[in-house]
């Protein structure tokens, strides 16, 4: 087979390139390692900035999730038994999130490459790259893959590895020209989902004694919350009443709001890292999402990354097939780069100021709890907690 860009990875980076590129006029074969009904039903994300919002309304594929995402004009930090609210509409003039699951973004996603008959291939294994380094003319970049018992080949001018954080892309770069950053935690959170009405308006981070907890949800009728465990927590000892039990407790407040309960539908640990892959490219491949980057999830930013991303690829790759003009393309890594570090910097700084960890010492307590005043009592801190969680506008 022969394409323009061949796409490894069926996430939102994957899928969205895609469907950008398809509307630029370029060519494009994804490759996904996990079937289709997997990729749809994966729960992750659920914080949509606002560039993520534009983005998908200006690629024609917002209808569903304005009609069923919620729209957050500010967010909660419960500390102390109070409950602060950061007015982020006030103060950013007038930007918003969107509360819409990361795999409802998908599904709208895969629908809409159906619809235009755009060749993806699930269940595909053993993908290999090739040809990554050299003269395109000589050595062309090459996708190889098994698929239902058949070796297939993709030939393509380009390759996006935008196969998450455990995929081949990253590894295909010689280990000499990448330069990795990295920081594990010394926590994960236990995720749940759970069929019970929002009882709050809005998203509840919340700090206590004895770990994180935060308060999210899906819909009208399903909650998301999260709390603070250990890295190997074994979920067979949390029943649903302990999960319960342990969340009302690091929500207690002095207004007596308590998470609304109901059946736990899923549970899942979450490790926490942060990590960034330099350079995002390497000869012909580009590297977009979790395959060059991830940030623990307290800042809400990992699949906004990915968004960000492909939006400049997309960009970068139309020009050169519209003008010949490499410009876009060879700048794609420093372009990111400067807006991943920036959500490097923000979801260590919300997972720092938010965990208390075994190997804090009280002076790092009282410091932690010193930021949680500040953001919440100054309007500069506030505001600068704000732009940042509702993401910083893209470049023109
Ligand atoms: P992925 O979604 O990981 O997609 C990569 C795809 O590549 C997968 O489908 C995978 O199956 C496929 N693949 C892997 N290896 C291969 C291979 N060898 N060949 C072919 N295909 C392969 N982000 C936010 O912005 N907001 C949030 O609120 C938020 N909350 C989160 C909560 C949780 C519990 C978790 C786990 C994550 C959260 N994130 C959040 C992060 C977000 O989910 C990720 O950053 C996002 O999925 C990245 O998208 P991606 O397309 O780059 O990678
Ligand atoms: C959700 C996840 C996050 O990481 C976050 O910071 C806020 C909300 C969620 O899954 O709803």
């Amino acid at each position: 087979m022969r394409t323009q860009v061949a796409i490894v990875g069926a996430g939102p980076a994957g899928l969205l390139l895609s469907h950008l590129l398809r509307r630029e006029g370029v060519d494009s074969i994804l490759v996904e390692a996990q079937s289709r009904q997997y990729c749809e039903q994966r729960i992750r994300a659920g914080v949509l900035e606002q560039g993520t919002v534009d983005t998908i309304n200006e690629a024609g594929l917002g209808a569903r999730m304005q009609r069923e995402g919620l729209v957050h004009h500010g967010i909660e930090l419960l500390f102390g038994r109070n409950r602060h609210r950061i007015d982020m509409t006030g103060l950013t003039g007038g930007r918003a999130i969107t509360i819409y699951g990361q795999h409802e973004v998908v599904r709208d996603l895969i629908d809409a490459a159906d619809a235009h008959g755009h060749h993806m291939f699930f269940e595909a294994s053993g993908v290999s790259l090739h040809g990554l380094a050299g003269d395109a003319q000589r050595d062309r970049p090459e996708v190889r893959f098994m698929h239902q018992g058949v070796e297939q080949r993709i030939e393509c001018d380009y390759i996006a590895g935008c196969d998450g954080f455990h995929g081949v892309s990253r590894n295909s770069i010689p280990a000499s020209v990448l330069r990795t950053y990295e920081r594990v935690y010394p926590f994960a959170w236990l995720g749940i989902l759970a069929e019970a009405a929002p009882n709050a308006a809005e998203l509840v981070y919340a700090h206590h004694e004895r770990g994180f907890a935060l308060y999210s949800m899906r819909s009208p009728s399903i909650t998301r919350l999260y709390l603070q465990c250990a890295p190997d927590e074994d979920l067979s000892q949390w029943s649903d009443d302990r999960i319960w039990s342990e969340l009302k407790t690091r929500f207690e407040n002095d207004g007596g709001w308590q998470p609304a309960e109901g059946a736990i539908l899923q549970k899942g640990v979450t490790p926490m890292r942060s990590f960034v892959a330099e350079p995002m490219q390497y000869g012909r491949l580009f590297l977009a999402g979790d395959a060059a980057h991830i940030v623990p999830p307290t800042g809400a930013k990992g699949m906004n990354l990915a968004v960000a991303d492909v939006r400049v690829l997309s960009q970068a790759l139309a020009a050169r097939y519209r003008d010949g003009c490499t410009d876009l393309l060879d700048a794609y890594s420093s372009t990111c780069l400067e807006r991943v570090w920036r959500a490097e910097h923000f979801s260590w700084f919300m997972t720092n100021m938010l965990h208390p960890s075994a190997d804090d010492t009280p002076f790092v307590n009282r410091l932690k709890m010193s930021e949680l005043n500040y953001v919440t009592t100054s309007e500069a801190a506030a505001r600068s907690l704000a732009e940042n969680y509702v993401g910083l506008p893209f470049a023109a």
